[in-house]
Parts: structure tokens; C-alpha cells; sequence
């Protein structure tokens, strides 16, 4: 079976050649005497434009097709060069796999992406969400042609966990315990529950990534995290997928010249592989697209420090609905004025104050800022964030007692600590900010197959 995509990038070979294509009617014009089928076939942005006529045998039950109907069709490849579409296929025979009734949602007319949230098992047969999902492949597969071709080791680490990395308490946690049986009985017995203690989906695999680390050196994580967070907004989601490398050896300015080298690979890998989704994107979702693209991967990363950025913020605190001053955590407002408004490109934010940043990051010498980088990027904010880690084990034991967490269930963890203990560092790129980066499209729930977010768990 031939596809859209190779026809599309070799039709001169195939012209006057015979093809058999498959695919979904998207359009049905039909005259007495022939006929225009465009056909998804799946394989490739562009859809494939056939003429049938009444040479066919069956050409009055063609002429009547459904958009949304399931085809097989056998013809010849006409190059044709005057018309919009560089090849059409003229049709021997159109043979019907799967029929469609008139009610099928998708008629060619342009819906909203908030109708399209409400079909998600239908919607990856629209224009917009073959090019997202087929960018949010490349991308991930960008992602680990990047670390592989790094010699960075790709570790699997566990999604039920007894610990809460960030500490910020947002769990979901995971039991097999009657919960209507806990509500009646008034109190809970964890020796009933499989893992006879508390455990919950990971908010990030960083604290088993570093264990590979600190045998591997260069390591890499990628999979689903979950996080409870309260936040109904356009950047958050419930259940998504992070990427955690890990270096060792290596420090905060290790760490930054890293995901930058990260970003551009990626941003650079789908400009080259998915060019006809991007033009698209760029005409449809997001002006300024390309343009913003071919910036980041041309220019040098900001780096501000977030003393420094707090004095930048300040003077335009005016504009902004909450304050900014030094300790604040920095709201995406903020984050975007930053990176959209001062800087106008990527920036790392480096060495927040330590209480608004998790237990396991260097302290600074100057004992109140640790060595974090969140990396903010125009129009979406946050889309890393990263540090270089305590590797002293006295110091990471007292911020850990300091923070009312158990040094008990940091055992392995302190262990890093002990046996051989290096510098290192890591950091989260969040998969699915980097595909609404790469795209322009502005809601995560649209770059995710099934999204699931507060209140929402269709499917
Ligand atoms: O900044 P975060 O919380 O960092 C960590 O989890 C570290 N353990 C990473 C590390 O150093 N290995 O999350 C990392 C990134 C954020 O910058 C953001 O892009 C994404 O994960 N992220 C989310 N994406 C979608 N929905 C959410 N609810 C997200 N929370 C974080
Ligand atoms: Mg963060």
C-alpha cells in the first residue's frame, strides 16, 4: 500500500504509475458525469486529491459517500503542475471498508478546539491534531536521539512512590483499600492496603534518577508524572510527561548549557522533519510562530539571577496584578513579562531564595539562595526547572530535619551522599510545555491525547 507521505515527497517518480492508497473521505464533490474524493490517509499533513469517473462501476454509490467514510482506492498517479495540488490520482476502482452515516461530527466546516476537547477519540482525525500529535511524536523521539546520540543512559524510575520529590505535597495517592469501608469505619489500617504504607503516583523520577546517576554519569528519564495541583489553567495538567536528565561531574553551568543545547536540538529537529505541520501552526494557530522559532535556535539563552530579576520586576510592579518582591514566588505573569517583555527570548532564572525551592538543591554560599535555573520561554513561562544538588551530606541532612521530613525515608538518597558523593546536577523539561512551544498552540489540554486536569478525566 502506498502512503500520502512518500507520494507527497516522490510524486514526479510515480507519475502515470499505479498506487493503491487508503484513507478517510474528507471531502466528496461530486457531477453527474465525475467526481473529487480528498482522502486522509494518515500518513501525511497534506490530504490526497482523487478523480473518479463513470468508467467505474460503482460510481453512483461513490458519488454518495459520506465525508468520514473508511476507502480503499486503486488508480494512477497525474502530476499535475498548473494546480494547487502538485499530484492527483485518477481512480480505477474505490472500494468502501467502512461506511459512515451522515451524523458524523466532523463535516468539513472549522470547529472550535473547545467542541474538539469534547470528541478527543475522534479529534486526531482534524487538520490541527494530525500535526500536533504527530509533532508531539517527533518531538519525543527528537528527545531521545538527543541523549542517545550523548551516550546518556535512559532509566525507567518507578510511578508508585513512597516519596514526594518537590515536596509540595500534591500526590495522588495510590491504594487498594475500600475508601467507602475507611469513610464507615472512621479510621484507616495501612496493614490492609497492598503496599502496608501510604504511597502515591510520582510527581518526578529525579531522586532514582540520580541514583543511576552517580553510576552512570549522564542519565535520562522520560515518563508520565502526576500531580494533584489545584491549578485549572492553560499550563497544567494532572497527569504529564517529564524528561530528567541527570549529570554527574557537572554543576549549575553544566546543567544550563545543557537544556540549552536540549531545546535548540529539539526545536531544530522539527523544523527540519515536520515543515508542513509548522507552516500550518504558523498560519492557523500562531503568527509569530516560525519567526520565534528560528530566533531561539539562532540566539544565546538569556541568564538572570533571581535577585537580579526581582530589581526588573519591581520597577513595572504597576502592571502586575500580584507584587513582586524579594521571596515571592515568581507567577507566570511575572515569568512571562521577563522572558517576553525584558529579555524577549528564552532566560534562565538562577538561585532563588531556598524556601521557595525544594530540599535537595545546592545551598549558595551566601546561605539563603540555592543553585536553581528555571528556564522561561515566551508565551508559555516555566518549562524547565532544574539545580545543581547538595551533595554535602551534612547539609542535606540538616535542610531535610529542617523541613520536617523524615531523614528515614531519604535513606538511599543520603546514601549518594556517602559512597563517593560528586557534584551534579538535573533538571524537568515538561513534555508537554515543549510541544506547545514547538507549535503555538496556547492550551495544554490540546497537546495531549487524553488530557486529565482538575475536575476532568473523560475516557
Ligand atoms: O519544576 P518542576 O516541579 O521540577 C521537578 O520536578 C524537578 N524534580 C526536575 C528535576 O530537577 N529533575 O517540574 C519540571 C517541569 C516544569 O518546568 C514544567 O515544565 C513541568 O515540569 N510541569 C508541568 N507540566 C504540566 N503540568 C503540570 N502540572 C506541571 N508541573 C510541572
Ligand atoms: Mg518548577
Amino acid at each position: 500500500m502506498m502512503t500520502g507521505r512518500t507520494l507527497f515527497r516522490n510524486y514526479k517518480e510515480y507519475d502515470q504509475k499505479e498506487v493503491e492508497i487508503c484513507g478517510w473521505v474528507k471531502s466528496n464533490r461530486g457531477s453527474k458525469k465525475f467526481g473529487f474524493l480528498v482522502i486522509n490517509d494518515g500518513t501525511f499533513f497534506e490530504p490526497i486529491q482523487v478523480v473518479y469517473d463513470q468508467e467505474m462501476g460503482n460510481f453512483d454509490t461513490v458519488s454518495k459517500l459520506n465525508v468520514g467514510t473508511a476507502v480503499i482506492v486503486n488508480g494512477t498517479v497525474i502530476v499535475t503542475p498548473d494546480a494547487k495540488q502538485p499530484f492527483e490520482i485518477h481512480a480505477k476502482s474505490v472500494e468502501v471498508e467502512g461506511e459512515c452515516p451522515s451524523d458524523y461530527p466532523l463535516q468539513k466546516k472549522r470547529h472550535t478546539l473547545e467542541y474538539l476537547r469534547s470528541i478527543s477519540h475522534l479529534r486526531p482525525r482534524t487538520n490541527t491534531f494530525q500535526a500536533v500529535f504527530r509533532v508531539r511524536s517527533q518531538i519525543a523521539y527528537a528527545i531521545h536521539k538527543f541523549f542517545q546520540e550523548r551516550d546518556f543512559v535512559y532509566v525507567h524510575t518507578p510511578l508508585i512512590t513512597g516519596q514526594d520529590c518537590e515536596g509540595a505535597g500534591e500526590m495522588f495517592q495510590v491504594t487498594t483499600m475500600d475508601l467507602n469501608k475507611i469513610a464507615e469505619e472512621g479510621k484507616v489500617d495501612y496493614e490492609q492496603d497492598f503496599f502496608k504504607k501510604p504511597v502515591s503516583l510520582t510527581v518526578s523520577g529525579q531522586l532514582a534518577g540520580e541514583t543511576f546517576a552517580q553510576a552512570f554519569r549522564n542519565i535520562y528519564t522520560f515518563g508520565p508524572t502526576f500531580r494533584a495541583e489545584d491549578s485549572n489553567t492553560t499550563r497544567h495538567a494532572a497527569e504529564f510527561w517529564m524528561i530528567e536528565p541527570e549529570i554527574a561531574f557537572a554543576d549549575l553551568e553544566d546543567n544550563m548549557i545543557l537544556a540549552e543545547q536540549m531545546i535548540k536540538y529539539i526545536i531544530n529537529y522539527v523544523m527540519e522533519h515536520a515543515q508542513e505541520e509548522l507552516q500550518f501552526f504558523n498560519k492557523f494557530v500562531d503568527k509569530g510562530l516560525l519567526e520565534r522559532l528560528n530566533h531561539v535556535v539562532s540566539s544565546d539563552f538569556g541568564r538572570v539571577t533571581y535577585t537580579e530579576a526581582v530589581k526588573l520586576l519591581e520597577e513595572h510592579n504597576d502592571e502586575f496584578e500580584y507584587k513582586v518582591s524579594w521571596g515571592i514566588d515568581l507567577q507566570t505573569e511575572h515569568e512571562r513579562y521577563l522572558t517576553e517583555q525584558i529579555f524577549k527570548k528564552p532566560v534562565f532564572v538562577t538561585d532563588y531564595p531556598k524556601e521557595i525551592k525544594a530540599f535537595y538543591m545546592k545551598m549558595n554560599e551566601d546561605n539563603k539562595t540555592v543553585a536553581a535555573m528555571d528556564l522561561l520561554v515566551p508565551a508559555i513561562g516555566e518549562i524547565i526547572g532544574g539545580s545543581q544538588r547538595e551533595d554535602d551530606l551534612a547539609k542535606l541532612e540538616e535542610r531535610i530535619t529542617e523541613l520536617g521530613m523524615k531523614p528515614e525515608d531519604y535513606d538511599f538518597y543520603l546514601d549518594l551522599r556517602k559512597y563517593g558523593s560528586t557534584r551534579h546536577a538535573g533538571f524537568g523539561l515538561g513534555f508537554e510545555r515543549m510541544v506547545m512551544y514547538a507549535t503555538g498552540i496556547a492550551n495544554i489540554r490540546d497537546v495531549i491525547p487524553y488530557p486529565r486536569t482538575v475536575g476532568k478525566c473523560q475516557y
